[in-house]
């Protein structure tokens, strides 16, 4: 056969092949019930408290050279995404949370230099990065509102809210960090009142005004330009106000959630920023806080709407108090969200953040003996529950609160204003005293421990925080050679999470609701069911199930056995197994 002759028979068998393929019907897909898979969906994020976590100059505060240093230990967590709390330029009063310059990165925490190579750092590790984004209010010390208060004709004064003094005293706005709870500030230079709903230092930005809407859609896009994945939008829900500032009913002025949050107007501004932001790049978009009732959750987030695309709500963690929690309310909050939200929209699944008192002492145990057992029964609860888990820095590893005696230990401004709001109304000190030692912020602000040296490890100077005096016990190089330690339970953890779409997009169902010890639930998809089991109790408890369901596989468990009897279980102090029931 000639050579052209030959290469034309080759060419008639290919092209005959590739049609014979086409017409070939499609392989059966394995069927599935993950409609629409998103990787914000499956994504555990990791929350990073800048401030606390790594320092790398030695002035006491941690820095994003120091995140950069422990990139490889938060890829060896198995998480796929970083949080991390603002760290723009701020006089911190808030912490980071008072923004004088959103397109700079806040000295102490180094450059953008630093910043750059953080996230190219973390995307070469394939980790996401989102940033929180703070304009329900700015600093005080911004640009804009020294423009805004500089005279009632300043081009900037409707960046913000204002009241002329001589329409006489504003009508009452609550303030959350006020000392005196107030949310108006009276400024003399202008003789004129603005509106705070966080501490003075924090001025409410004016979002009815096009050109602040603007402004922050620019440095919205700054940060999705330089290539970052996502946005946490700090308290958002109060952003829209109704500025003709009606007197609340008698009772009811301080109640936040019910007056101040999800007014008129916040949608579309939502709905703009998604127009004009969000649809253009893949990010992720969290919106802190989630409006009054569900219909408010779902309005935020449901995928029709074009507006954000995680709940992150309250109700959760907001159960524990000093005086304790019933594991049936926690049954039973965590469950109403997971099925109100089984349909459309996506929730936020977190026990801690940086704005409550450490994981295991609200929720779990922090004595020694059951510190260890109860955290990873916390963290086995965050990865296997449906929605976006959050683990905050330090809960890897069980990180627990510190004690403080004198209000001269705290450095949160909401301690602070709040001790003296407290003291001026004449409140029980001791008693206040002894909730701040349990619930206060600061507790879960103290430095990440890496190992037993001075400071844990976290700085060669004097901490802005102290060290939670338990370091040498509890810090990431010990529990990292241990293999039964909450860090490597928490690895496992992670991982399960990864190999079984299932714990991510499976549907969840309670059973034994009435049971006064055990939480337990299933997760379905397709053909697969696993129970997840976790004893919240320091004393054995027995589940009796229904089906053959005792001797199933066992996929994780935080100890090293299970006790079964019969189609019982006995399971010990804080333990949390989950089984493969198929
Ligand atoms: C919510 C943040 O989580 C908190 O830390 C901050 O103090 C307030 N918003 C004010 O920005």
């Amino acid at each position: 056969m000639k050579r052209s002759s030959f290469i034309g028979v080759i060419c008639l068998f290919l092209v005959l092949m590739v049609v014979l393929s086409c017409n070939q019907k499609p392989k059966e897909q394995p069927k599935t019930s993950i409609d629409n898979a998103q990787w914000w969906k499956e994504a555990i994020v990791y929350q990073i408290y800048p401030r606390s976590f790594k320092d790398s100059d030695g002035d006491g505060v941690g820095d994003l050279k120091g995140i950069v240093e422990k990139l490889d230990y938060i890829k060896s967590l198995g998480v796929t995404a970083v949080w991390l709390n603002p760290i723009y330029t701020s006089p911190n009063a808030d912490n980071g949370y008072d923004v004088s310059d959103y397109r700079d990165i806040m000295e102490e925490f180094g450059s953008m230099a630093d910043f750059d190579s953080l996230l190219a750092g973390m995307h070469q590790r394939d980790i996401k990065l989102v940033m929180d984004i703070v304009v329900n209010h700015s600093s005080d010390q911004h640009e804009w509102f020294k423009q805004s208060r500089s005279s009632r004709d300043n081009p900037y004064r409707d960046y913000y809210h204002w009241w002329p003094a001589e329409k006489g005293k504003p009508p009452y706005r609550y303030s959350l960090f006020d000392a005196k709870g107030d949310a108006w500030q009276y400024d003399s230079l202008t003789n004129a009142y603005y509106l705070h709903y966080f501490a003075k230092q924090q001025p409410d930005l004016n979002w009815s005004n096009p050109k602040v809407r603007q402004e922050v859609y620019d440095i919205m896009k700054f940060w999705a330009d330089k290539g970052v994945d996502g946005f946490r939008l700090d308290a958002f829900q109060f952003a829209a106000k109704d500025t003709t500032y009606p007197k609340f009913p008698d009772g009811f002025e301080k109640d936040f959630i019910q007056y101040y949050a999800m007014q008129d107007g916040l949608h579309d501004y939502l709905k703009e920023m998604n127009e004009e932001v969000f649809s253009k790049y893949d990010v992720m978009s969290v919106a802190e806080g989630a409006g009054r009732n569900f219909e408010d959750a779902h309005k935020l987030v449901d995928q029709d709407r074009n507006e954000l695309n995680l709940a992150y709500a309250f109700e959760g963690v907001d159960i524990p108090k000093y005086e304790g929690y019933d594991l049936a309310t926690m049954k039973e909050v965590f469950t109403k969200w997971d099925q109100e939200f089984a349909e459309d929209g996506w929730l936020s699944i977190f026990l801690a953040n940086h704005d409550q008192a450490r994981m295991v002492s609200r929720w779990g145990n922090d004595s020694e003996a059951f510190r260890s057992a109860s955290t990873k029964l916390l963290n086995t609860f965050i990865l296997s529950m449906r929605g976006t888990p959050y683990c905050y820095y330090g809960d890897e590893l069980g990180m627990t609160n510190i004690d403080f005696d004198s209000i001269s230990q705290y450095q949160d401004i909401a301690a602070i204003n709040g001790y003296q709001k407290a003291l001026s109304e004449g409140e029980d000190m001791d008693l206040f005293m002894e909730k701040l030692n349990f619930g206060s912020r600061d507790n879960g602000r103290t430095p990440m421990q890496w190992d037993g040296s001075t400071n844990a490890g976290f700085t060669s100077g004097t901490p802005w925080l102290p060290v939670n005096p338990n370091f040498a016990e509890i810090n990431v190089q010990v529990e990292d050679s241990d293999s039964n330690s909450v860090l490597n339970h928490f690895r496992a953890m992670t991982q399960l999470r990864k190999q079984n779409p299932i714990l991510v997009y499976g549907d969840y169902k309670l059973i034994m609701p009435e049971h006064p010890t055990v939480y337990a639930y299933t997760r379905t998809m397709d053909d697969k069911k696993l129970l997840v089991l976790l004893n919240f109790s320091k004393e054995s408890s027995t589940v009796s199930l229904d089906k053959n369901w005792a001797a199933s596989p066992i996929l994780i468990n935080n100890y090293n056995d299970l006790d079964i009897i019969d189609n019982s279980l006995k399971l010990k102090p804080f333990q949390a197994v989950i089984l493969n029931i198929n």
